[in-house]
């Protein structure tokens, strides 16, 4: 890391994901998460780990986005913070976890109740004709350990950027290098 701007962006960057993780109302908690499609939308930041530059979020087994995933492992998250105008870009590869030690620790670790986001009968995205068997869930919380899904994202690119009015815009990319993430300016 040869500029200390760099660096300092970089060690803010982990700082933030950091912080997302203990507060609900943080605005990078959720960031939109693009897998081949093109398909979007909005995921819950469930862990971080700079060290094996990793991001996870939990799905559904039986959701679009992991069949996507099979498919083609490439997902894109974008984080946004309004109040500073600040944007991140992860590029990322994805690997899902359904019956290893990692899914078993994250399913251990959910608070009371959240089991039954992963218990809904039919499918998530399926089409039901009345609004109640969209909501008709496993009662047992086995049949929802079955469906839940730990994605891990292994970082492979970042891409920051801030948005003036006060300075002009910034953007810079980080790439793994063998000393850690190196950063190179970027035209905006
Ligand atoms: C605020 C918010 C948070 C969400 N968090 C998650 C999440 O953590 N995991 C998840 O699978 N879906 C989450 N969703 C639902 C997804 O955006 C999406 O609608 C759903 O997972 C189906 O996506 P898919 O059909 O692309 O698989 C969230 C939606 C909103 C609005």
């Amino acid at each position: 890391m040869d500029d200390p701007f760099h660096a300092r962006v970089l060690a803010r960057i982990w700082q933030k994901l950091a912080d997302a993780l203990a507060g609900p109302g943080d605005p990078w908690r959720t960031a939109v998460v693009a897998t081949a499609g093109p398909s979007a939308r909005i995921l819950v930041l469930r862990a971080v780990d700079p060290v094996a530059a990793t991001v996870d979020f939990h799905t559904d087994a039986r959701s679009a986005k992991v069949a996507q995933l099979s498919a083609d492992p490439r997902a894109e998250w974008v984080f946004w913070e309004p109040r500073v105008k600040e944007q991140l870009r992860l590029a990322t590869t994805a690997t899902v976890h359904r019956d290893d030690a990692l899914a078993e620790a994250a399913w251990a670790a959910l608070p009371p109740q959240a089991w039954r986001e992963y218990a809904s009968v039919a499918p998530p995205g399926h089409a039901v004709d009345e609004l109640a068997q969209a909501h008709a869930r496993e009662t047992v919380q086995a049949a929802a350990r079955a469906n839940f899904a730990v994605v891990r994202c292994a970082i492979q690119r970042m891409d920051w950027m801030q948005v003036g009015p006060a300075a002009e815009h910034q953007r810079i990319r980080f790439e793994p290098g063998e000393a850690g993430f190196r950063g190179r300016w970027l035209v905006p």
